[in-house]
């Protein structure tokens, strides 16, 4: 049986379908991740996440640069949100905006992305989604994989927390591949955070330290 600790209040921000949202409130939910996702953001009015806020009665809100007259007021309006809801660590999943360096000086080391492939490989500005898996074909990897890792003032460069392989396979297009990817990262994200909620990840620079 897990261990009772205060679930971790998170803060989930997403652009898309938010199928790594809804897998950690299934992990949450089956009692493998002790978590409570408190608020879904998303810069995109249409984001499936959206619905899956809606569906499990989660507050969530659009909020966009494009809403604000200034750089302040929209970094005023995310940080009224994650203060309101007492967030101690931001998920990203699958959201396509840069945060701003505020917010992360705000955050620092408790803002979390998930990449789908191993960093630093096949990471930065304009690789999201099916170019990642497009890239890794093209190159010939036989291997990929996801990455969690901290988020800092760049794309895709902050220290990795976990990290997983898959392997190519013969035939494989950016769907099957992305599938295959797409299985660990569901599992994977949940597991770190779970770490942070056990308070076992020490970061000094760019290492991290798992507390058994
Ligand atoms: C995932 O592949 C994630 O690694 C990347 O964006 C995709 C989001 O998928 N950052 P979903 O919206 O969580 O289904």
């Amino acid at each position: 049986m897990t261990e009772q600790i205060e679930p971790i209040r998170l803060a989930v921000f997403a652009s898309g379908r938010g199928s790594n949202c809804e897998a950690i409130l299934e992990n949450i939910e089956n009692n493998s991740l002790q978590a409570r996702v408190l608020v879904i953001i998303s810069n995109n009015a249409a984001a499936g996440v959206l619905e899956i806020a809606k569906k499990h009665k989660i507050a969530h809100f659009h909020i966009s640069q494009k809403q604000f007259e200034s750089e302040k007021e929209y970094v005023d309006r995310l940080s009224g949100v994650l203060d309101e809801h007492q967030v101690q660590l931001i998920i990203l999943a699958g959201y396509l905006k840069m945060i701003p360096s505020e917010i992360i000086r705000c955050y620092r080391n408790r803002i979390l992305n998930i990449h789908p492939a191993l960093l630093p490989a096949f990471g930065g500005h304009g690789l999201y989604g099916r170019f990642v898996h497009e890239a890794v074909l093209n190159y010939g990897c036989k291997v990929s994989g996801a990455t969690v890792h901290i988020v800092d003032e760049e794309y895709d460069t902050g220290t990795p927390i976990m990290q997983q392989c898959v392997p190519v396979l013969p035939g494989d297009t950016p769907e099957t591949l992305a599938a295959r990817v797409l299985e660990v990262e569901h599992r994977i994200y949940s597991q770190a955070i779970q770490l942070f909620a056990q308070d076992r990840i020490r970061i000094d620079g760019r290492k991290v330290t798992i507390i058994p």
